[in-house]
């Protein structure tokens, strides 16, 4: 993991918060790569929920919501983890994470000093609205994004004609309090979901779960994840939240070990029955294509974390390899660049899907003078219209590439003196170092057609 968080700050993929206070746990700065590479992850996840599915639609609820919203929600009574601190050296655990022997000793595991009795621990953030700071003005910032997709379930099916089977989909930042904060940007208190609530007839429910549980497990495929690098894991009696009949999440074999992913939940009818029953309304869904039955949904969850996603693409990413002086020659980093090394030499690449990957493709002028960066320039200015693209003028080609294989780049265009010539431009692919010519007028329909062809390699 240390090699992961070091890449991602030297290349600007994520910056720890406030880190010139001496930093701020629990909270991470998305730098210039970062954001890109966030977004992109967020965008490919939006086309596979909404756009590939004429029956989701999307929603960008508030994060501050009526606080009447968590209690029937059960947050405010059941999301909780359970506490205990050291009386010596003040550290504090959460208690399903200590050994037993140590919690039922009262030791703690650090220093072997007296342990407090377990406490349960509220995870939602508390504030106020407003300038009084009493308990009418306590709100809450959301540590889920799933409910803001309940309260809006009416508004939607009336102003959208939505008829169930139907899904709601969303992104945004939760918070959540969390007790142990580690692992980079794993697990932290400021984070963003990506959640999908599939409204659906009870009795139907658990099709549907099997239905979802398989299209999200295509989805990773899709990306071109490590697919050995994922595992199903079924919630046990005691791991089921409140609100769960059933559920599944998708682990990742992360470099800490195997970790929760993305969880596909049923949640029944208990989020909309606590609703009605909270708010006064009536959140019956009227089936008018079947004599006006009416019910209470039952709602299958797609909710996964983005953030952790963007960690889980990155570590599945990573990779570094020794490039030998062969693969280094001929059709490689060589002639047309002029730069072939002459030793072994190691590289760090992050072979991102080019969906993800936050530049598509970078323009490298061979050298500064004779015309050649300006022809370059232009060439960008023309790819720049379909793609995320980079310039870089500075430094021998070889290292040029190097940049660009840690900032998972999946594509390179070299311009160098036969460009001017006939008009042609070496592309060279990331993942296998490989270059072939291009008319430059074909470069985007090249690089487009090669994004659709894409099958990882490594
Ligand atoms: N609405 C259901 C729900 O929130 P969850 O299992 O608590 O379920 C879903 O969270 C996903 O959100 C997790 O699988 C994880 O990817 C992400 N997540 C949860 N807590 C997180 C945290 N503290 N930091 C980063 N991601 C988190």
């Amino acid at each position: 993991m240390e090699k992961i968080t070091s890449l991602a700050k030297r290349r600007g993929f994520v910056y720890q918060s406030s880190e010139i206070y001496g930093g701020q746990n629990g909270a991470w700065d998305y730098g210039p790569l970062g954001v890109e590479l966030k977004n992109r992850i967020a965008g490919a996840w939006w086309k596979e929920m909404t756009r590939l599915h004429d029956n989701i639609v999307g929603l960008d609820a508030a994060i501050l919501m009526h606080p009447r919203t968590w209690e029937a929600s059960g947050h405010v009574e059941n999301f909780t983890d359970p506490l205990v601190d050291c009386k010596k050296c003040k550290s504090r655990f959460r208690a399903d994470q200590i050994p037993q022997e140590n919690l039922a000793a009262k030791k703690c595991p650090d220093c072997g000093g007296e342990l407090t009795d377990t406490r349960k621990f509220n995870l939602m953030f508390k504030t106020h609205i407003g300038p009084a700071e009493d308990t009418a003005s306590i709100i809450y910032l959301r540590p889920e994004t799933a409910q803001g997709i309940y309260v809006n379930y009416k508004n939607i099916i009336q102003s959208n004609r939505m008829k169930i089977p139907f899904g709601i989909a969303q992104i945004g930042k939760a918070f959540r309090n969390e007790i142990v904060t580690k692992n980079f940007i794993f697990r932290t208190c400021e984070f963003e979901q990506m959640e999908m609530q599939y409204f659906v007839k009870p009795g139907t429910d658990e099709e549907w779960f099997a239905e979802w549980r398989k299209q999200r497990w295509a989805y990773y495929e899709k990306l071109g994840i490590k697919m050995d690098h994922l595992r199903w894991h079924q919630h046990g009696p005691d791991e089921l939240a409140h609100y769960a009949k059933d559920a599944y999440d998708i682990e990742y074999l992360f470099p800490m070990g195997w970790r929760e992913l993305e969880g596909v939940h049923n949640r029944t009818d208990y989020d909309l029955g606590r609703h009605t029953q909270f708010s006064g309304k009536d959140l019956q869904y009227i089936d008018q294509d079947n004599n006006n039955e009416r019910y209470i949904p039952f709602i299958i969850e797609t909710s996964a974390g983005l953030t952790r996603n963007l960690l889980m693409i990155f570590c599945d990413a990573y990779d570094e390899e020794l490039v030998t002086p062969d693969k280094n020659s001929g059709s490689s980093e060589g002639t047309s660049s002029g730069t072939a090394s002459s030793s072994d030499d190691w590289r760090t690449v992050l072979r991102f899907h080019p969906d993800l990957a936050p530049v598509t493709v970078a323009i490298l002028p061979l050298m500064k003078k004779d015309g050649l960066a300006e022809l370059a320039q232009d060439i960008r200015a023309e790819l720049k219209e379909d793609y995320a693209t980079d310039y870089d003028q500075s430094g021998a080609i070889g290292r040029r590439y190097r940049r660009q294989d840690e900032a998972g780049t999946p594509f390179c265009v070299t311009v160098d003196y036969q460009s001017k010539e006939d008009g042609t431009v070496t592309l060279r692919f990331r993942d296998s170092m490989e270059q072939v010519r291009v008319p430059k007028a074909e470069l985007s329909a090249r690089i487009r057609q090669e994004i659709k062809a894409y099958k990882r390699i490594k």
